[in-house]
């Protein structure tokens, strides 16, 4: 009998880390590497945000507190969900965690049973189908394809709901592909969900603030209030605040459900660090002057992305409305041979031969359940961006 729970057999360890890993080995050994496959901003932390920290740590801000979360960060929080998204919520119904991907482990560890299912769309975020498994919940993935921008369509949402579906998973901007959902694409998926008073919503909002040309982002509960007693609304400072390390996440729902988490959370890792808080209060109440400064470099590196993979032979690039992922698809690839003797036949063999014969490192789609695509983030220099695009494109072009 093996020492390990059987339940880490159901899991796979994360491919994006995977990826990472051999970029670094490479880049030990000598490598020119680029690396675009990380899932956070180059910026660094602002500077009003670093000085309540130390103004935090200077005050003795140092100890225990409540498991989820202090009541100052719970009110800018219910400050924000009022502001931005028009929802109301008492800090009684606000539960912060270590990072936004604690929020959606708690969440789906506090509900799941064994053979309740979870809509996915596809591509996904990585982490969604194995925090299901590790929940003990059956992941059930929805395809949402580059035909429809990467969107699930209400067909397609409605043939993926059963009796036994407990959750419906929605990211908009989405990581990977940073596809948004407009108020009216959104309202079509609500409409189903009013259909299925048994299946809850967890809209993972991570990239609410990174949207461009004047996209409106919307949440579901907003969409449609009737939704608001089963919606857990989550989101975070890590990508908007370019505070990925200091780990703060967070989110708003039905009492019960947010008790449920802070047991959860209460006998494993208690609250988030205390220091990170504090920064996180002045996140959300302080300037936000920063955010539409960073998103023009986003929109430009985005655009300048889009462009050149577009240029490249046998790759489709569409445009994204958010988050800093494009998502091109390689179907034009498929089937050929790489100057170094790979042969493309998915895009896991485009991703290897790519990083082996060129030194950029890209995510493959089907790490992310859709392909034959490849995940490129933005969030790295101009000229790192400009340098990876035109190998990607050498690359392509001496395929035969
Ligand atoms: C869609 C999505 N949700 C949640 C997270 C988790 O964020 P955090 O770093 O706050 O745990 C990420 C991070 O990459 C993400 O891309």
């Amino acid at each position: 009998m093996s020492f390990l729970s059987a339940t880490l057999d159901r899991v796979k360890p994360s491919p994006t880390i995977a990826v990472t890993t051999l970029a670094n080995e490479l880049k030990a050994a000598g490598k020119d590497v680029i690396g675009l496959g990380a899932g956070e901003p180059d910026f660094d932390t602002p500077e009003n945000i670093k000085a309540a920290a130390k103004a935090a740590i200077d005050a003795g801000k140092t100890k225990y507190t409540a498991p989820d979360g202090i009541p100052e960060l719970k009110k800018a929080i219910c400050e924000k969900f009022k502001r931005d998204n028009g929802l109301d919520y008492t800090p009684a119904q606000v539960s912060v965690g270590t990072g936004g991907k604690q929020i959606l482990y708690n969440a789906l560890m506090a509900t799941l049973n064994p053979g309740d299912e979870v809509v996915i769309p596809a591509p996904y975020w990585v982490s969604y189908p194995d925090m299901v498994l590790l929940a003990g919940g059956e992941p059930v993935i929805a395809e949402a394809g580059a035909d429809t921008a990467y969107k699930l369509t209400p067909e397609a949402l409605e043939a993926a709901i059963t009796p036994k579906t407990k959750w419906f998973i929605f990211n908009s901007p989405s990581n990977p592909t940073g596809a948004a959902y407009s108020r009216a694409e959104l309202k079509a998926l609500t409409d189903v969900l009013m259909k299925h008073p048994h299946v809850w919503v967890m809209s993972d909002d991570m990239y609410e603030h990174l949207v461009y040309d004047d996209f409106e982002f919307c949440t579901p509960a907003e969409v449609e209030p009737g939704l608001y007693e089963r919606t857990l609304t989550c989101n975070g400072v890590s990508k908007a605040y370019a505070m990925t390390g200091w780990r703060i996440g967070y989110a708003a729902g039905p009492q019960p459900l947010i008790a449920a988490m802070r047991k959860i959370q209460s006998q494993s890792t208690s609250n988030p660090c205390s220091v990170s808080q504090w920064a996180a209060v002045e996140a959300l109440n302080g300037t936000q002057e920063f955010i539409p400064a960073n998103n023009e470099v986003f929109k430009r590196r985005r655009d300048m992305v889009v462009e050149m993979l577009n240029a490249a032979e046998g790759i489709t690039c569409p445009t994204p409305e958010g988050a800093f992922y494009v998502y091109p698809s390689i179907e034009g690839c498929i089937g050929k041979t790489s100057a170094g003797g790979a042969l493309i036949e998915n895009d896991e063999v485009f991703a290897k031969a790519l990083l082996e014969e060129t030194g950029v490192a890209v995510v493959f789609g089907a790490a992310f359940g859709l392909s034959p695509c490849f995940r490129v983030s933005y969030a790295t220099s101009d000229e790192n961006l400009k340098k990876a695009c035109e190998r990607i494109q050498q690359f392509c072009a001496s395929l035969s």
